[in-house]
C-alpha cells in the first residue's frame, strides 16, 4: 500500500480570505507558496526569491547557526557576525580572567590581528534545502510497525546521503517535519574559524540579568560581535593564523530609520522546539502536572543558592551563572503555565479536537486517534513525573550527583570499551572537572541535597525511591543522610577526587564504585532507566507514531488551514509587526524603550542595574549622534509579534526592505507559552534596537573603525 502523501503546497487557497493568526515557524523554501503574498499584504517589499534562493545571494545567506544553539548573521562584507551577548557568553567568559575580565569590562579589538579565537565554536550556513519525502519514505507502507518504517527510513536516508559528493565542511542534515510525515535536506557549510570582535560589558549586554529576564520592560544590550575567517579561496578552514575575512554572498545592511507601531517585522533564524500540535490532554498533563514539579524544585534549589549568594560575594560569583541557567528555565515554565491557563489553552484545543472528530465521523480511524493518544499520555503520566523529578533534582540541581553520573560513564567506558578509551575520555573528565571545582561549594550542595531528596521522597511513588533513600525520616533525617555522604565522598573533595583519577584505571574504579555519592547516584540511575525510561519509552514510541497521524489527519481535515512544521533547529522564518501587548486589565505596554528607562532602573553598584559611568555621561550630554530616535532619546528594546522560541536567540529583526532592525534574544514572560499555544493578543518576541548596538559600538566602545565596515540605511529616506 503506498502511504498517502501530504502536500502541503497544494493548500494554495486564497490567503486573502485568511486573517492572519499571527503564529508560524515557516520554511524559507516554501515561502512563495504559503506566505509571500501575505507577507506582502503586511507591507513588506520583498520577494520570497528574495529571501531564499538557490541560484543568487539571498538573505538567507547572510545567516548562520551559531555553534548550533544560537542564531547569528552576518553585517559587512568582511563577514562580520552580530549575535547576542547571552550566546557569546561562553566564548567571552572563557577570555575572562579576574586581571583581564571581559565580562565586567567588555571587549574591542582595536584591529582584527587582536580578534580572538574561539576553538570550538562554528558558523553554519544553508546551502539550499530540499523537499525529500518521496526518497526517505520510499518503501515505508501503512502496514509497518515503527520498528520497520524507522529502519527503512534510516537506510534511505543513508543511501540518499550516499549519494552526494560533498566537499569539506559541506555536510547534508536530514530532518523529520511534521512529525515524520514529510522529510527536508539541508546542505550547509560550516566555519570553524570565528573570532570575538567585540562585546560591550555585562552592564549592558546583561542589564537587568534574571531580574528582567523574560520580562517587558527591557532595557538589555543583549549583543556581542564576532568574526568569520576563511581560508584560501574563501573556503571554510580550520583556525589558522593567516585565514583572512570570510566575504559573505550576502550581508544585511543596518536601517537607521528605526521602528514605528505596526511596521513589518520578520525573524529569521534557527528555533530549536516546539510542540503546537498536541492534543488538550498532554497540555493538561504540563500545566497540571510536570511543569507545578519542575518549578517547584527549581523554586527549593534557587532559594537555597539566593540566600548564599546574598551572603557572599566570592559565592555570588561562583554560583552566579548557574543561577542564570536554573532560574531562566524555572521563570519560563511560571510564565508558559500561566499563560496557557490565561489563554484557555485547553479549552481550545478541546474545541479544535471536537471539530477534528465531526469533520472525521466517517473515518472512525482518525476519530479513534485522540482518545488512543489520551490514553497513552495517562498512562505514561507517573513516569513523565518521575522521569522529570528524577533528572531535576539528580542531574540538573544536585552537583554532586551530576558530577557523579559522569564519573558513571567514564567507567562505563572502561567496562564497555577497554583502556584505550578509559584514557581517551578521561583527559575530557579531568578538564570538566576542574571548571567544575573552581565554583563549587560542596556546603551549599550539601544543602541543597538534603532539601530535595527530602522533596524526591515525599511527592515521587515509593517504588520509585532509591534504598539508600527509603527509610530516611524527617528533614533532620535528611540533613543527616546528606551530612555523612557529603563527609565521606571522595567526590565532593577536590583534591581526594583527582588524586583517585591518578590512579590506574583498576584501582580508580574500584575505589569509585565504594564512594557513597557514586553508588547511590548509579543505583538510582538505573533503577530510573529500568522501572521508569524504560516503559516510558516504549509509551512514547506509540505516542510518536500516533502524533504522526494525527498530524497528517490534521492536515488533511482542515485542507483550506495552513500548518506549519513544529521547530526542529532547522532554519525558519517568522513575521509579524513592532507590537506592544495588554498583559492584564489596565495595563498597556508600549512597544519601545529608550536610553532614559536604563537610567531609570539604575541602581550603583548592584550586580544586575549598575550602569557604566560612560553610558551615564553619554545620556547625561545627549551625544546620541545619528541613533537617536525622532523624539531625540536612543532606543534600546523594542517588541513584536514573531513567533519565537529558544534557538532564536541571536536572530535578526528585519525590516520590510531585507534590512537589520534590531536582534531578537527574548520573549516576555505571559507569552512564553507560544510553544504551546500562541496567542497573538500576548504573544510577543524581545529585540534590541539594531540604533542601539551602533550606538554602543560607536560612541561607548569608541570602535568607529566596526560601524565603518557596516553598510548603514535610511530605507523610510528619515
Ligand atoms: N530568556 C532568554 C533565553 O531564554 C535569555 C536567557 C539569558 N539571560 C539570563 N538572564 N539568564 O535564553
Ligand atoms: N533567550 C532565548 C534563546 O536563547 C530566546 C528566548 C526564547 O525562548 O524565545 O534562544
Amino acid at each position: 500500500m503506498k502511504i498517502i502523501r501530504i502536500s502541503i503546497t497544494i493548500v494554495l487557497i486564497s490567503m486573502a480570505n485568511l486573517l492572519f493568526a499571527g503564529d508560524g515557524m515557516w520554511l524559507p523554501l516554501l515561502l512563495k507558496a504559503l506566505n509571500e503574498g501575505e507577507m506582502q499584504s503586511m507591507g513588506m517589499k520583498l520577494t520570497a526569491e528574495d529571501i531564499y534562493s538557490v541560484n543568487q545571494g539571498s538573505l538567507k545567506d547572510a545567516i548562520a547557526h551559531f555553534g548550533g544553539f544560537c542564531t547569528s548573521e552576518v553585517i559587512s562584507d568582511q563577514g562580520l557576525l552580530l549575535t547576542n551577548h547571552h550566546c557569546g557568553y561562553g566564548q567571552i567568559q572563557s577570555h575572562s580572567t579576574l586581571e583581564n575580565n571581559l565580562l565586567k569590562d567588555g571587549f574591542w579589538a582595536q584591529s582584527q590581528d587582536e580578534e580572538l579565537a574561539n576553538p570550538g565554536l562554528f558558523a553554519r550556513f544553508i546551502v539550499r534545502m530540499d523537499d525529500v519525502t518521496d526518497k526517505i519514505l520510499a518503501g515505508v507502507t501503512k502496514d509497518m510497525d515503527e520498528k520497520e518504517r524507522q529502519s527503512v527510513v534510516d537506510k534511505n536516508i543513508e543511501e540518499y546521503k550516499g549519494t552526494l559528493r560533498l566537499k569539506e565542511f559541506h555536510d547534508v542534515i536530514i530532518r523529520p517535519f511534521y512529525h515524520g510525515n514529510q522529510y527536508f535536506s539541508f546542505q550547509t557549510v560550516t566555519f570553524n574559524d570565528v573570532r570575538l570582535v567585540g562585546t560591550p560589558p555585562e552592564s549592558i549586554g546583561k542589564f537587568g540579568a534574571d531580574t528582567d529576564n523574560w520580562e517587558w520592560p527591557r532595557h538589555t544590550g543583549d549583543f556581542s560581535l564576532f568574526r568569520i575567517y576563511a581560508g584560501p579561496n574563501n573556503e571554510p578552514a580550520e583556525y589558522a593564523e593567516e585565514n583572512v575575512p570570510y566575504k559573505p554572498k550576502h550581508f544585511l545592511p543596518i536601517s537607521l530609520d528605526g521602528v514605528e507601531e505596526g511596521d513589518f517585522t520578520m525573524i529569521f533564524g534557527f528555533p530549536g522546539r516546539t510542540n503546537q500540535y498536541l492534543p488538550a490532554s498532554a497540555v493538561e498533563q504540563i500545566v497540571e502536572t510536570l511543569n507545578p514539579a519542575k518549578i517547584e524544585i527549581r523554586e527549593k534549589a534557587l532559594a537555597i543558592l539566593d540566600e548564599k549568594m546574598r551572603a557572599d560575594e566570592e559565592v555570588r560569583i561562583q554560583y552566579a551563572s548557574k543561577f542564570a541557567r536554573i532560574a531562566n528555565y524555572w521563570k519560563k515554565w511560571i510564565g508558559e503555565s500561566q499563560g496557557l491557563v490565561k489563554t484557555k489553552a485547553i479549552d481550545k484545543k478541546k474545541r479544535f479536537e471536537e471539530e477534528f472528530k465531526m469533520k472525521n465521523r466517517s473515518n472512525p480511524s482518525n476519530v479513534s486517534l485522540l482518545p488512543q493518544m489520551d490514553q497513552l499520555y495517562k498512562a505514561n503520566e507517573s513516569y513523565a513525573f518521575t522521569r522529570d523529578y528524577f533528572s531535576e533534582v539528580a542531574s540538573r540541581n544536585i552537583e554532586l550527583l551530576s558530577v557523579s553520573s559522569i564519573l558513571g560513564r567514564l567507567v562505563n567506558r572502561y567496562e564497555n570499551n577497554g583502556e584505550d578509551a578509559y584514557n581517551g575520555y578521561l583527559g575530557r573528565v579531568k578538564g570538566y572537572l576542574k571548571g567544575f571545582y573552581k565554583d563549587y561549594r560542596p556546603d551549599i550542595d550539601q544543602e541543597v541535597f538534603a532539601a530535595l531528596t527530602e522533596m524526591y521522597v515525599k511527592n515521587v511513588n515509593p517504588m520509585y525511591v532509591p534504598d539508600e533513600l527509603k527509610n530516611i525520616k524527617g528533614t533532620k533525617g535528611f540533613q543527616m543522610l546528606a551530612s555523612n555522604l557529603y563527609g565521606n565522598s571522595f567526590i565532593s573533595n577536590e583534591d581526594k577526587m583527582m588524586e583517585l583519577l591518578d590512579l590506574e584505571p583498576t584501582a580508580a574504579i574500584e575505589k569509585l564504585k565504594m564512594d557513597p555519592a557514586y553508588m547511590l547516584s548509579s543505583a538510582w540511575s538505573s533503577m530510573i532507566d529500568e522501572k521508569v525510561n524504560k516503559p516510558y519509552n516504549e509509551n512514547k514510541a506509540q505516542l510518536d507514531e500516533l502524533q504522526r497521524k494525527y498530524m497528517q489527519a490534521i492536515i488533511e481535515t482542515f485542507p483550506e488551514k495552513r500548518f506549519y512544521p513544529d521547530a526542529n533547529s532547522t532554519m525558519r522564518v517568522s513575521y509579524g509587526q513592532v507590537n506592544g501587548y495588554k498583559p492584564k486589565d489596565g495595563v498597556c505596554y508600549t512597544p519601545v524603550t529608550y536610553l532614559d528607562g536604563v537610567i531609570e532602573k539604575y541602581v550603583p553598584g548592584d550586580y544586575e542595574f549598575d550602569v557604566h559611568p560612560k553610558l551615564i555621561e553619554l545620556h547625561e550630554s545627549k551625544d546620541y549622534g545619528q541613533y537617536a530616535d525622532t523624539n531625540g532619546q536612543v532606543p534600546v528594546c523594542f517588541l513584536g509579534s514573531n513567533h519565537t522560541t529558544g534557538g532564536n536567540s541571536g536572530s535578526p529583526a528585519i525590516d520590510a526592505h531585507g534590512n537589520l532592525i534590531g536582534l531578537n534574544f527574548d520573549r516576555v514572560w505571559e507569552g512564553t507559552m507560544s510553544d504551546i499555544n500562541y496567542d497573538k493578543s500576548i504573544c510577543r518576541n524581545i529585540m534590541v534596537d539594531a540604533r542601539f548596538v551602533l550606538f554602543i559600538i560607536d560612541k561607548f566602545a569608541g570602535a568607529s573603525h566596526l560601524i565603518e565596515e557596516m553598510e548603514l540605511v535610511h530605507p523610510k529616506g528619515e
